[in-house]
């Protein structure tokens, strides 16, 4: 019998429980079994990796391998080379035949990372090797075939880039056959709160500090900020104030003094919730949406009265 597969039993768990992460949650769960290609957009440090592994967890070829790689990373001369391989002699420096990462990634998934920084002329390459399920190395004359399933991930915005001429339009509607978007934190109403928790929790175990808790009012701070690096930066947060705090629990004067800064700047700041009607997904659940609503103006309205409890309350009306 075929073992149960679902979002929880994923070796690095997507943390969240915003409408916005657990739509994007059931859309994994939905495209994960189909070997369909996936374009994952959204900004830095928002878990495009994440999910993409997450992607190859749940497909049908979660046995074969998952192989990652930075588009934007390698130098234009290499990458037809680290993609599809090459012949010995092809190239000074080819010594030996090399297989590209196509074959390595043979019966499992190539995760292309940042594809809106390859080179168009390797865009077309690609979008060949795409249509064909073959690639041919450089230098060599067959072709072979590989089974892949291709994961793409941008922060850039590629339907500009089709317009601007520098993302082929082909090649962008064959990556993008489903696409997900993985959710700025500051969309992700109530999801800082738990994060803020889980990696206290686990950077507090890890470095055996055995600090008591985060304080109210740096856990303030944290909801306030706007994260422009996403959870990356949380995280990053996270493990620096656990290693440096000196008391016992985490306190504001602990905090990155960035943060603080810009976090007293945008309490005073009126803040917008964003939402956005997406039926795509199945029913939508309008008591978590509502529910959401209510969080976010108890928060705001805390942070307005910066921690004042029973001021907050005169706030809004139930
Ligand atoms: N929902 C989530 N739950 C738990 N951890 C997360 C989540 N999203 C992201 N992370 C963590 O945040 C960090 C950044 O995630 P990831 O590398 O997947 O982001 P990215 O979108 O690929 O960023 P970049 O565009 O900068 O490459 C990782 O350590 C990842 O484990
Ligand atoms: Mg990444």
């Amino acid at each position: 019998m075929a073992e149960a597969l679902s979002i929880d039993t994923i070796t690095r768990p997507i943390l969240g429980k915003s409408v916005k992460i657990e739509a994007l949650k059931k859309m994994i769960l939905k495209v994960a079994p189909a070997k369909t290609n996936v374009l994952i957009i959204g900004e830095s440090g928002t878990g495009k990796e994440l999910v993409a592994r997450a992607l190859h967890e749940l497909s049908p070829v979660k046995d074969g391998p998952f192989i990652a790689v930075n588009c934007g990373a390698i130098p234009e001369s290499l990458i037809e080379s680290e993609l599809f391989g090459h012949k010995k002699g092809s190239f000074t420096g080819a010594i030996a035949d090399k297989p590209g990462l196509f074959e390595v990634a043979d019966g499992g998934t190539l995760f292309l990372d940042e594809v809106g920084e390859l080179p168009v002329s390797m865009q077309v390459k690609l979008l060949r090797a795409l249509q064909d399920r073959a690639i041919r190395r450089v230098g060599g004359n067959e072709t072979v075939k590989t089974d892949v399933r291709i994961v793409a991930a941008t922060n850039k915005n590629l339907e500009e880039g089709v317009k601007k001429g520098t993302f082929r339009e082909d090649l962008y509607y064959r990556l993008n056959v489903i696409m997900l978007e993985t959710p700025p934190l500051r969309e992700r109403v109530g999801d800082v709160e738990e994060l803020v928790q889980v990696f206290f929790d686990r950077f507090n175990e890890k470095q055996k500090r055995n600090l008591k808790g985060v304080s109210l009012d740096a856990l303030e701070v944290l909801l306030s900020h706007a994260w422009p690096g996403n959870i990356r930066e949380l995280e990053n947060v996270m493990e620096r104030v656990v290693t440096l705090e000196s008391g016992s629990e985490i306190s504001v004067s602990t905090l990155p003094s960035e943060i603080v800064h810009a976090a007293r700047k945008a309490a005073g700041a009126p803040k917008e919730l964003i939402l956005r009607a997406d039926f795509s997904v199945g029913p939508v659940d309008l008591e978590a949406v509502l529910s959401e609503v209510r969080k976010f103006y108890q928060r705001e309205a805390r942070i307005y009265a910066k921690g004042d409890v029973s001021l907050a309350a005169t706030l809004f009306k139930e």
